[in-house]
This record gives C-alpha cells, sequence and structure tokens, in this order.
C-alpha cells in the first residue's frame, strides 16, 4: 500500500472519529447531568452507530485493496453457470436485502459456463448493485435497478442500469481512482473505492468494463467477461 493511500486514508478516518469522539462526549455529559432527554441521547447513539459502520465499510475494503497486492490470494477461478452464480448474490442480503425494491433480473442467449472467480464476481456484481440502488434512492421516479446477464458468441456480458443521479461529464474519467466521487453526490455516503476494486477485479478476469452516464437520467454499468 503506497504512502499516498495510507495518507488519504487516515484522512478519510479522521472526520468519523470526530464525529465519534463529539458524540461519546455528549452521551457521557448527558449521563452525568441531570437532564433526562432520550430523544437526543438516541440521535448521537445513532449516529455513533452510523459512523462506526461507515468505518467498519472502509477497512473492509481496505482489506480487500491490501489482498490485491498479496499475490497468493489473487485469482483463482472455477468453471460454473454465471446464472445460477447471479441467482445466488441476488438471493444474499448483503445489497439487496438493504433495499426495498427487487433488483430486476433478465437472461438473454443460450446458457454456458464460465471462469469466475466467485468472490471477486461477487464483489462486482454487489458493488455495481449497490452503486445503483444508493444512487438512485433520493431522486423521485426512479424505477428498481435492472440486472441484464447476457451470452453472445465471444464474451458474456453483466449489465447494470439504474435511472438516479447519473453523473457529470466531467466527473466520469476519474471515478476509478481511489477515493474519487461524483461531486453531485450530496450526501449520500461512499468511500470511492467501489469502481477501483471492481475494475481491478473485472481485469483479474481479462474483461473490460465501460460506465455510460447522463447527469439527472441514470447510469449504466456493462462489464464483458470471456468464458
Ligand atoms: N450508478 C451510479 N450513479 C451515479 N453515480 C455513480 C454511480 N456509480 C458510481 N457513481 C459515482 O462514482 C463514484 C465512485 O463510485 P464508487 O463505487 O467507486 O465509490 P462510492 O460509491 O462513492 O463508495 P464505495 O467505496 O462505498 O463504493 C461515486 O461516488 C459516484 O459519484
Ligand atoms: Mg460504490
Amino acid at each position: 500500500m503506497d504512502v499516498k493511500f495510507v495518507n488519504i486514508l487516515s484522512h478519510e478516518l479522521r472526520s468519523p472519529l470526530t464525529t465519534v469522539q463529539t458524540s461519546a462526549e455528549i452521551l457521557d455529559h448527558l449521563l452525568s447531568s441531570d437532564i433526562v432527554d432520550t430523544s437526543i441521547m438516541k440521535k448521537h447513539a445513532r449516529q455513533i452507530m452510523d459512523e462506526v459502520a461507515d468505518m467498519a465499510q472502509l477497512l473492509e475494503k481496505v482489506l480487500v485493496m491490501s489482498r490485491l497486492e498479496n499475490t497468493q490470494t489473487g485469482f483463482s477461478p472455477t468453471i460454473a453457470d454465471p446464472v445460477t452464480f447471479l441467482e445466488e448474490v441476488l438471493d444474499r442480503p448483503f445489497v439487496c436485502g438493504r433495499y426495498s425494491q427487487k433488483v430486476d433480473f433478465g437472461i438473454k442467449g443460450e446458457h454456458r459456463p464460465a471462469l469466475i472467480d466467485p468472490f471477486m464476481l461477487t464483489h462486482i456484481v454487489n458493488g455495481l448493485l449497490d452503486n445503483a440502488f444508493k444512487y438512485s434512492r433520493n431522486k423521485e421516479n426512479t424505477v428498481a435497478p435492472r440486472l441484464r446477464l447476457s451470452f453472445e458468441a465471444s464474451h458474456w456480458r453483466i449489465m447494470v442500469r439504474d435511472t438516479g443521479i447519473g453523473i457529470k461529464s466531467a466527473d466520469k474519467t476519474r471515478l476509478f481512482r481511489s477515493f474519487s466521487r461524483g461531486s453531485n453526490v450530496g450526501h449520500i455516503q461512499g468511500t470511492g473505492l467501489g469502481l477501483e476494486i471492481i475494475k481491478y477485479f473485472v481485469r483479474c478476469h481479462k474483461g473490460a468494463i465501460q460506465l455510460k452516464s447522463i447527469e439527472g437520467k441514470g447510469t449504466v454499468v456493462v462489464v464483458d467477461l470471456p468464458y
């Protein structure tokens, strides 16, 4: 892990740690005084829990990043059926359980087995669906994210489409870099590591990833993978 990355990481941790510290101090103060205001206590307890959850997510991603640099635990593919694989990913509550809408899943073409690293592909699909849900949340009239699996002659394809906030053209090229986030995200939480990791995993499979988006209209991410 390079020095720049560690610097950014410690910077990213400083702000949630400060919030946790402040909320804990306020709770401590309230508990040792006569003021009984449960709503304010609840608010600070919630703040601590939210920030801790975010930090845990950040650390999880950093673990994945360091795993990428450890060649011993790198790409380890097996032959699997992409249809069953994606159905299983959708069944697990990791991403989809957090949102009330269901992913609209469709399959095209004749099913074929493919070379899949289960850890990496799970991460790719969950990361793209997480973005599709997360960046649609605050916008009205959004429909559930679409996940399409298609089998072509030379490759198979995963496509994730949403009708969310989209991405400004000026931001598009830099989103695959560490900690890089779009300028229109507002209060939507994120570390800016997801796409960089996804791109790395796609490359491990010798695949390609493309992102197309129109600000205010939605985003589509296409991942092409060899069999
Ligand atoms: N489907 C999408 N719709 C709109 N913006 C998106 C979408 N996917 C990615 N982005 C933009 O690209 C940025 C980088 O995405 P990435 O997944 O790497 O990070 P993140 O979602 O901010 O955080 P995390 O590391 O938790 O995934 C996001 O912050 C957002 O600005
Ligand atoms: Mg993300």
